[in-house]
């Protein structure tokens, strides 16, 4: 499975290109052969076009709040060759309620999937995301969160310092969230840490389920 050069007028994430596979492991070891995801800040559509040709079970629904995110979700896909993803969705987490097209595809998702807006986005969206993770999973589904955090019993990696610095440098309301702080708003959207994966370059995989016995979240 390989891609080539970036099709004509996509976005380019390094990135992107670097963990997309380390996170197919983690994506094929932890969710079922089939299923519908929801992916969340998709970004460039280089883990949309990846994941989708890697879990051809599964159906894609890329997102982003940025609607000129499209034509590069798009083109990956495209250049792919995938069928099994769909138009990308305008989708601001901090939207009240998510897109009404959400609804009219086969709801509730088996997976969400989010990787590195937590960090390059205010805090609000942490809570939010959990909120919607709450409200648009099936009640076995899995809400997968990936990027760089903070931990309490772990030194933070001397990357990881410098990266927060300036990502607070460049915006205040920015920087690498403390992994306890983003599971704490999981619990209160009735949500639980259920598996920590150490992933390369000192990211993280979390894997958030529904609490058991806890079925109601704050709107
Ligand atoms: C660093 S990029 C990550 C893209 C991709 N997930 C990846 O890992 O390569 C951050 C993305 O978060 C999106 N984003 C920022 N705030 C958002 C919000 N409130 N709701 C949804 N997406 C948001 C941005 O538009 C951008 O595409």
């Amino acid at each position: 499975m390989s891609v080539p050069a970036p099709p004509h007028g996509a976005h380019y994430s390094a990135a992107a290109e670097r963990n997309r596979q380390p996170i197919l492991d983690v994506l094929r070891q932890t969710l079922p052969a089939q299923g519908s995801a929801l992916e969340i800040a998709s970004g460039t559509g280089q883990h949309t076009a990846w994941f989708a040709q890697g879990l051809p079970g599964w159906t894609w629904q890329p997102s982003d709040a940025q609607p000129d995110a499209f034509a590069s979700i798009r083109a990956w896909c495209a250049q792919a060759g995938v069928g099994n993803v769909r138009a990308p969705l305008l989708l601001d987490v901090l939207a009240p309620r998510w897109p009404a097209e959400l609804s009219a595809h086969r709801e509730p998702f088996d997976a969400l999937f989010c990787a590195n807006m937590l960090h390059i986005a205010p805090w609000e969206t942490c809570t939010a995301l959990m909120r919607g993770a709450a409200r648009h999973l099936a009640p076995r589904g899995l809400l997968i969160v990936y990027g760089p955090f903070i931990e309490r019993e772990v030194p933070t990696s001397p990357g990881n310092l410098a990266f927060d610095a300036s990502l607070r440098q460049r915006d205040p309301a920015w920087g690498i969230r403390r992994l306890g702080d983003v599971a704490d708003q999981a619990t209160l959207a009735g949500l639980c840490l259920r598996q920590r994966v150490e992933m390369p370059a000192n990211n993280l995989l979390l894997v958030f389920a529904r609490t058991p016995g806890v079925h109601q979240t704050a709107p």
